[in-house]
Order: C-alpha cells, then structure tokens, then sequence
C-alpha cells in the first residue's frame, strides 16, 4: 500500500463460514473455502486500500498488508464490521450462517440414552443488509450471491433487498466450492455484467478495477 490506485481508501472484506456454537465442542457452519474473500481482500491492499479482512475460521494464511480480524458468529462478525466504520468500500463475500442455536450449553451435551435433544433455532443478523440501511452505509456496498438457478433474476432481487450497490452472482451449480475458478456476473443498477469464467484471483484483481473506477465517479 501506499502508491496504488486506491491509496487513501478504506475497505472492509469479509469472508470465510460463520461457526455457530451448540456447546463447547460443536457448532453449525456453512461450507466456505474463503478463498474469493481472502484473494478480493489481497487485490485491495495490493491497490493501495487500507484493509480490513473480517474472517470466520477458515484455513488460509491472512495477505500481507491485510488487517486480519477473526470472528466466530455471525453476531461477532457484524460487531467487528460496525466497529470499521465509516470505510469508503465493503464487499461481503463470507458465507454467514441464516441461524443460530437459540442458546448455547455452557458443557457439552451428553448422550443420555432417551434420544436425540432437539434445537431450536434464532435468526442471525444480515450484515449486507445491516451496513445497506446503516447512518454510516459504505459508499459502495458489494455482496455476493451464491445460486443455483436464474442467478441474474436471484442476484438482481437481492441487490434492491438488501440495498447493495453491486452484486456478484455466481453459480455455484457446478461446484465452486473450495475452487480454484469462478463465473460470475456483476449486477448493478447500470444493468449486468458477465465475467468469463476465471481464477479466483483474476476476478478480484477485476472486481478491484471496477472499485476503483466506480469510486473516482462518485467524489
Ligand atoms: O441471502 P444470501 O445469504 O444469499 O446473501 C448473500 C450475501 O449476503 C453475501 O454477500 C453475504 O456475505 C451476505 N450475507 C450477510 N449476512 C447474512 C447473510 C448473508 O452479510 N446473515
């Protein structure tokens, strides 16, 4: 950092699984490499952005130049997002859980010989959602939508939900997960962009071309 084309720029990436706890020993997660998060966060330091990586466990070694700061939860990844504000760009690629154990059992559940305990589950907060409609909103406010069907139609009704500048579609019908490639279309207000299909890096090293013209628009 320091010369780029986004010096003086903050940014804020999140990536990776959220882990939510039942008890001490076990959780529930969503599938998530955090490869694309790790790479988009790597493309912005290299570009001169002062970056904060916000990541759920994930087992990737955090780019250099990058402020890592690792959460657990969802609850715990929203409050470490707040805690960055205001910043000039957020793109949101983790993969956070929908739902949590409504409570969490201090010890761990044991077996006790009369059936399974049943769990009952809360709703997490949506970040993207969250920093859409924040007093301190991102300038430019990207997410991410994983589908497997109409992935334009999904991604562009999720862009308006959740009041994001731009959405990343990608189809993930055919296995992205832990992949090195991805196709992706990038949807904004000024219509659809399809990306061919590319390494992981090379849609960062991109999507991070496009921050930076998007951002020298909008002074
Ligand atoms: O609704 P869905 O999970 O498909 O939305 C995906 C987008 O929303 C991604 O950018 C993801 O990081 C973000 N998201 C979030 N918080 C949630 C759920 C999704 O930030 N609780």
């Amino acid at each position: 950092s320091g010369t780029g084309p986004l010096t003086g720029v903050k940014a804020l990436v999140t990536a990776g699984p959220t882990h939510e706890p039942i008890d001490p020993v076990r959780f529930i997660a969503n599938r998530s490499s955090g490869k694309q998060g790790y790479a988009i966060a790597k493309a912005l330091a290299t570009a001169g952005a002062k970056t904060t990586l916000v990541s759920g466990p994930v087992d990737l070694a955090p780019p250099p130049g990058v402020k890592l700061v690792r959460v657990e939860t969802a609850a715990d990844m929203l409050a470490a997002c707040e805690a960055q504000l205001p910043v000039d760009v957020a793109v949101m690629t983790a993969a956070v859980g929908d739902w949590r154990p409504e409570s969490r059992a201090t010890s761990k559940l044991k077996k006790t010989g009369s059936g399974a305990p049943s769990l009952t589950l809360a709703e997490n907060p949506d970040i993207l959602a969250t920093l859409g409609k924040h007093a301190r909103r991102p300038r430019l406010l990207i997410g991410f939508a994983a589908e497997t069907e109409n992935v334009v139609a999904y991604g562009s009704d999720k862009r308006t939900r959740k009041a994001a500048d731009w959405i990343l579609a990608n189809d993930v019908s055919k296995g992205v997960f832990g992949a090195d490639t991805n196709r992706v279309h990038l949807i904004s207000e000024a219509g659809v962009e399809s990306w061919p299909e590319l390494s992981k890096d090379a849609v960062a090293t991109r999507l991070a071309d496009h921050i930076v013209k998007a951002l020298e628009k909008a002074v």
